[in-house]
């Protein structure tokens, strides 16, 4: 009966071992018997080969087979913190009671709080309810359950290990009777590595001590912590002595096997003093340099004193420290004003940054490209107050003087620094004489400010809009073709061409269709591999304005095409308008889907545009190659703002504020919108879409973009019409002024006149 029921007990034992017993014996007889065929045919050793043997032969076409790789979504965490692994520097975690919650603890987090990062308090949450602790107005403040004093700093551990393992690199952790110099414990934190395992404080006193007092406070590391985690119970079960400090070293010795060290600073060692007996007037007398910690305070007001004490000595070092610094600047050639960066040191003369002229009305030679500019809007009001201040400081300096007129003006801008101008401003006295002066001004950058902004992801599908002419087929059919080849499933896009037929261009169901070839590429495109990436097209026929020829290169067309595909794409859509001439990059692709906010921000990146080719590729053919960035090939096209990307809904909602362009729903109603266009009688009237959303209140990101190359359109140029539009492909820069100027001495000398 007995065995019986120890069997049935045991009845998984009895199991497993039945089951043992039998696969040994099954496997015995399994390793017998291929034993037998392994002898039976035994393999030739490489030595004993006979001659004349056929050697065999690896074959190794087509491999290694590489493995099929499954494509992954990256789900980028919600902080880049998270996937960088960045944490903040050091928690200060401090042991209070019942009876100095209200004084010790409270001085303590006045004194400490602003130097951490984070500072909390550890109680039985008994003594924190009669305490009534909520009251106070306390950072964090945990109270247990279970009220044994002798368990209080492991249930601290097991709240850090639980909470902000992944989220401090330091841990201080002490008694709220301590008081602790902060400038020197962040002094010792910060010349720490993040990798260095530390187990640090003060040995107690007494011989031979292997643990530190909590008193005088021990630093742990990160690392430290973590393996502290595992061996909890273990330290709760071991924890036998009356002090806290015996209890508490032995465990983390155990979990960690470092032993803790005295605390140093830059090798200096520091100290930590006990303080029993001192009255508060004493504070005064004690040495604070090197001194980490004191205790044991019995009033708060000690913590208050040594504070002070301290505050005061660092006072002193930071002023003295600045009565240096000043005798430096004024013994030195350093940057003026006082305290500013310097201006950028060229490394080459091509780096030279610029100094622009200018006037009251305009300002010149801003760029290599542009001769001069009119100020207006912000530069205008910007140089207006700079010359006011001046004029103001002028007169301040020489009373006599009165202003007359600015007469050169200098303007540069460094971006490490912020701008600098040199005036010269012309002034008379009361005898009629003039005199002209000259006065340096800094602009200095204002404090950097962080924008906060919605989450983005590089999840989204993108709906690239594709606006084409009949000329583009080639253009079209190269972008298609490399669209279907790299387009996947991951890289979410969608394809859209917008098919723009001129006014008699013979169009759908006809045989001489323009744009036949482009929807049968589509078609065959789409029909063929790429389920995931749709190819798909609209069809615009551009009307006569005003019998002149048809506006095709124009920004209302723009807006006439955006209109109609807003009625078949959803709001909630991410649309790229761009041109059949690029070289797309998926790393371009995300720069939209990252760039593009929804109700926040429009992304323009602004494209490498290729040169004429007639005029790079002198002497040699055009390379197959993708286009390289580089100062001969092409340049930064500040002029092309026909990349843009937005979401539809943001379009719509700004869309709208342009009440004196009719929303287009059909081709019909596009001579509707050129006429209400043109009979507008207002100035600075909307020139493209990129200027309707800097309109708005949308904020719009536009910067070069290297991940996105634009080819020269070939310019079989649509006629100039009267209407003015900086939406011609041909308008695109042609060459370097090098390029250009040999171009013609190459044409004077084949026609010498
Ligand atoms: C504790 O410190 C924080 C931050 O310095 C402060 O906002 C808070 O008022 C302090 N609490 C008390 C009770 O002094
Ligand atoms: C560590 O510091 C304590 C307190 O300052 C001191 O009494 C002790 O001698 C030091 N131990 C070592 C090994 O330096
Ligand atoms: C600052 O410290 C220096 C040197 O220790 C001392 O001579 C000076 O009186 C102190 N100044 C103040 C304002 O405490
Ligand atoms: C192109 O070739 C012509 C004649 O062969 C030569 O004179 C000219 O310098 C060459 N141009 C360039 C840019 O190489
Ligand atoms: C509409 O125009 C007004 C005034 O120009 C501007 O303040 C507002 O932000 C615009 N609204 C939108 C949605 O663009």
């Amino acid at each position: 009966m007995g065995i019986l029921r120890m069997a049935y007990q045991h009845y998984g034992l009895v199991l497993s071992l039945f089951l043992g017993v039998f696969a040994n014996y099954w496997l015995q007889e399994f390793t017998n018997s291929t034993d037998c065929s392994v002898t039976g045919d035994r393999v030739p050793t490489p030595t004993s080969l006979p001659p004349n043997e056929v050697h065999p032969k690896v074959n190794l076409a087509g491999k290694p087979l590489k493995p099929k790789k499954v494509p992954k979504t990256f789900v980028r965490p919600r902080y880049y913190s998270t996937e960088l692994g960045i944490r903040e520097r050091l928690f200060m975690g401090i042991m209070t009671t019942e009876s100095t919650v209200r004084s010790l603890a409270v001085a303590a987090n006045k004194t400490t709080s602003h130097y951490v990062d984070k500072l909390m308090f550890f109680m039985d949450a008994a003594g924190a309810e009669k305490a009534q602790v909520i009251n106070l107005k306390l950072p964090g403040i945990v109270g247990f359950v279970d009220a044994r004093e002798i368990l209080k700093p492991f249930h601290m551990l097991k709240y850090l290990t639980d909470n902000f393992l992944e989220e401090y690199d330091f841990f201080f952790l002490t008694k709220d009777t301590t008081y602790i110099n902060p400038h020197l414990l962040l002094d010792i934190v910060k010349g720490i590595s993040v990798s260095q395992d530390v187990h640090s404080g003060f040995l107690q006193p007494y011989d031979a001590s292997l643990y530190c007092s909590l008193d005088s406070g021990i630093l742990l590391s990160n690392s430290i912590l973590k393996r502290i985690r595992t061996s909890l119970d273990w330290c709760v079960k071991n924890a036998f002595s009356d002090s806290d400090d015996d209890n508490f070293g032995r465990c983390i010795l155990h979990a960690s096997q470092l032993p803790c060290k005295n605390m140093t600073l830059h090798g200096k060692p520091l100290e930590t003093i006990k303080i029993e007996g001192t009255s508060v007037a004493d504070v005064g007398k004690l040495d604070v340099e090197n001194v980490l910690s004191y205790f044991p305070l019995k009033k708060e007001k000690m913590i208050y004193n040594l504070h002070l004490l301290l505050s005061k000595k660092v006072l002193n070092l930071s002023n003295r420290k600045l009565d240096s610094m000043v005798r430096v600047i004024d013994s030195h050639e350093l940057a003026w004003p006082p305290g500013s960066y310097p201006p950028k040191i060229p490394a080459t003369r091509f780096d030279v940054s610029p100094w622009q002229y200018f006037d009251l009305d305009k300002i010149y030679m801003t760029s290599d490209f542009v001769t001069v500019n009119m100020l207006v809007g912000a530069e205008k009001e910007d140089t207006m107050d700079i010359v006011k201040r001046t004029v103001n400081w002028a007169s301040s300096q020489y009373p006599e003087l009165v202003y007359q007129n600015l007469v050169n003006g200098y303007r540069r801008f460094d971006p490490s620094r912020g701008a600098d101008y040199i005036l010269d401003l012309s002034f008379s006295d009361n005898m009629g004489n003039s005199f002209i002066k000259s006065f340096a001004v800094c602009k200095e950058l204002g404090k950097v400010e962080m924008l906060p902004m919605p989450y983005v992801t590089e999840n989204g599908r993108v709906h690239i809009l594709l606006p084409l002419y009949s000329s583009d087929y080639q253009a079209a059919d190269t972008f298609m073709t490399k669209y279907a080849h790299s387009c996947s499933q991951i890289d979410l896009t969608f394809l859209v061409l917008i098919l723009l037929y001129e006014p008699d261009a013979p169009g759908k169901g006809h045989t001489g269709d323009v744009f036949k070839n482009v929807k049968n590429r589509a078609v065959e495109l789409s029909a063929k591999k790429i389920k995931d990436c749709k190819i798909t097209w609209i069809s615009i026929r551009i009307p006569r304005i005003d019998g002149e020829d048809a506006p095709m290169e124009d920004h209302l067309v723009h807006f006439a095409m955006m209109d109609l595909v807003s009625k078949k794409l959803p709001g909630d859509s991410l649309i790229l308008l761009s041109e059949p001439h690029v070289e797309l990059k998926p790393d371009f692709m995300n720069r939209v889907r990252m760039g593009t906010i929804i109700n926040k921000q429009v992304y323009s990146p602004i494209p490498f545009s290729e040169y004429d080719p007639k005029l790079v590729y002198v002497n040699s053919t055009v390379p197959n190659k993708p286009l390289e960035i580089h100062k001969n090939s092409g340049r930064f096209d500040v002029g092309n703002i026909r990349h843009i990307s937005f979401y539809m809904n943001d379009y719509l909602v700004a869309r709208r504020n342009i009440s004196y362009l009719p929303v287009v729903k059909g081709d019909k109603d596009i001579v509707k919108m050129f006429s209400s266009f043109d009979k507008h009688s207002t100035e600075n009237k909307i020139t493209s879409i990129l200027d309707m959303f800097s309109r708005s209140f949308m904020s719009v990101l536009r910067a070069a973009e290297p991940a996105l190359r634009l080819r020269r359109a070939s310019c079989m140029s649509y006629p100039a019409l009267t209407r003015t539009t900086s939406f011609r492909r041909c308008d695109a820069p042609m060459g370097t002024r090098s390029q250009m100027g040999q171009a013609v001495l190459d044409l004077e000398a084949r026609n010498p006149s």
